[in-house]
């Protein structure tokens, strides 16, 4: 039986053990001991609202009992097939996906990790485009942590992976918050639409093969973008012989409020990128793709354990689940009630600079000045320290971008009890924090 609780010694060892925490181990961190729906537990006994989803994974709540039936039922049968075999969820699961799919991505491919997915969607765009040098990306774009997609996410401030990276160009975006000077967004997005076409002809050696960009940047801020940006590069990329992949590791399977973020926005993509919510808790991701653009030849993609059987068996599950239990309406409904209740907060809570959605994917950006927009980041750190103590996990964004972000993303189908609580206790953090600001 696997053990829920260690003595210190072996803890302490474990921590030390750790590569990538820092030398000691972090001290800080939760050690979690069970999770269920919106819900976690740690190894102090102590329960928390886990508004994070687990890296925003957890689309259908935490060991939902339809996709834990659904993955012990695969263990009992048949625990690894390499890909040059199916089973039958695997079938069952490429049905359903393309039966959801947006128009005309009728084909599917499947991995472990949203990294692999994008690198999957990078592969093909470079079989359609052969000849290609480049692949173009948007300013603070988030798409992973292989080598590749760090190239293809925002530029890491200490990267030593240089010489093992390919060719990714970085265009800027519009920003709907700080919308550059004297411009609507709208314009802003025209001014950007003008600076992509001017980089694909003058800004880089050779034919573009593709651009890939998530119809909301997630871990790069919540950038949220005007409706004309999306349309933009549709056409954009019909011009000059682009593929569009729209990156919905994220938004996809209801996060916004509609099952793809490339149908709230109305935008055609030529790929999909999806993973996090699509497993469950289980490690999954995919690609969906046009038939026409299904040339995969062998050896260009495929990994031992790329269509691992439980977690197909799990992502059956969990996309029946959220299908049954109609959570891409519930993520609408929770998001309209979320984003309510922290556009009050912002009448009262100077330190609110914006409230975001759609749908849950809320957030709210933390500043000095309404004016300036300057991040307040160690407010936002402890807003989220504070909250953590009364039992509510929040996101932070503490990567690169701006550092000043809370996220309220917890499970689709969280109760709206647990919503309430949740947002009660960051309404508590807030007005402690917000006197402290202020008497400074
Ligand atoms: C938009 C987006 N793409 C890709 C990824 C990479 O996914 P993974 O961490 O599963 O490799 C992430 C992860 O946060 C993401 O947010």
């Amino acid at each position: 039986m696997p053990s829920t609780t260690i003595t210190a010694t072996s803890a302490e060892r474990g921590r030390r053990a750790l590569l990538h925490e820092p030398a000691g181990g972090d001290p800080d961190k939760l050690t979690l001991v069970k999770a269920l729906g919106s819900l976690v537990w740690d190894d102090q006994g102590r329960e928390y609202i886990d508004c994070t989803a687990q890296a925003w994974s957890n689309n259908l709540g935490a060991n939902d009992p339809r996709v834990i039936a659904a993955a012990a039922e695969q263990l009992t049968q048949i625990t690894h097939a390499r890909p040059t075999f199916h089973t039958p969820a695997l079938l069952e699961l490429a049905d359903l996906l393309t039966s959801i799919s947006p128009p005309g991505l009728d084909r599917v491919g499947f991995t472990l990790h949203g990294s692999m997915a994008v690198e999957m969607a990078f592969k093909l765009a470079m079989r359609n485009r052969p000849g290609s040098q480049h692949i173009i990306t948007l300013q603070d774009a988030y798409h992973g942590r292989s080598i590749t997609t760090m190239a293809a996410s925002w530029p890491h401030p200490h990267n030593v992976f240089g010489p093992l990276q390919g060719s990714f160009t970085r265009v800027p975006h519009p920003d709907l918050y700080r919308t550059r000077t004297g411009l609507t967004s709208e314009q802003d997005a025209e001014l950007c639409l003008g600076l992509l076409r001017d980089t694909i002809t003058k800004g880089v050696d050779g034919q573009v093969a593709a651009l890939i960009y998530e119809p909301i940047q997630g871990n790069g801020g919540h950038n949220e973008f005007p409706a004309n940006w999306h349309q933009g590069l549709r056409q954009v990329c019909d011009e000059f012989g682009l593929l569009l992949i729209v990156d919905e590791v994220q938004t996809g399977l209801g996060r916004t409020g509609r099952m793809w973020g490339a149908e709230y926005y109305g935008v055609e993509p030529d790929m999909i990128v999806f993973g996090k919510g699509v497993g469950g808790g289980f490690p999954l991701a995919g690609v969906l793709a046009k038939a026409e653009h299904a040339n995969f030849i062998a050896g260009d993609d495929q990994l031992t354990f790329g269509q691992f059987p439980i977690s197909i068996a799990a992502g059956l599950a969990a996309v029946r689940a959220i299908i049954d239990d109609g959570l891409v309406e519930r993520a609408a409904a929770h998001g309209e009630y979320a984003t309510a209740r922290l556009l009050q907060m912002k009448e009262r809570f100077t330190l609110i600079g914006d409230v975001r959605g759609p749908g849950l994917m809320t957030s709210i950006e933390i500043v000095k000045d309404h004016e300036t927009k300057e991040p307040a980041c160690s407010e936002s750190h402890q807003i989220f320290v504070q909250a953590q103590a009364r039992g509510v996990i929040l996101g932070e964004s503490r990567y690169a971008g701006l550092g000043n972000l809370i996220k309220v993303k917890p499970p689709l189908d969280i109760t709206s009890e647990q919503l309430a609580a949740a947002l009660d206790v960051l309404e508590v953090v807030l007005e402690e924090i917000q006197t402290e600001f202020d008497r400074v």
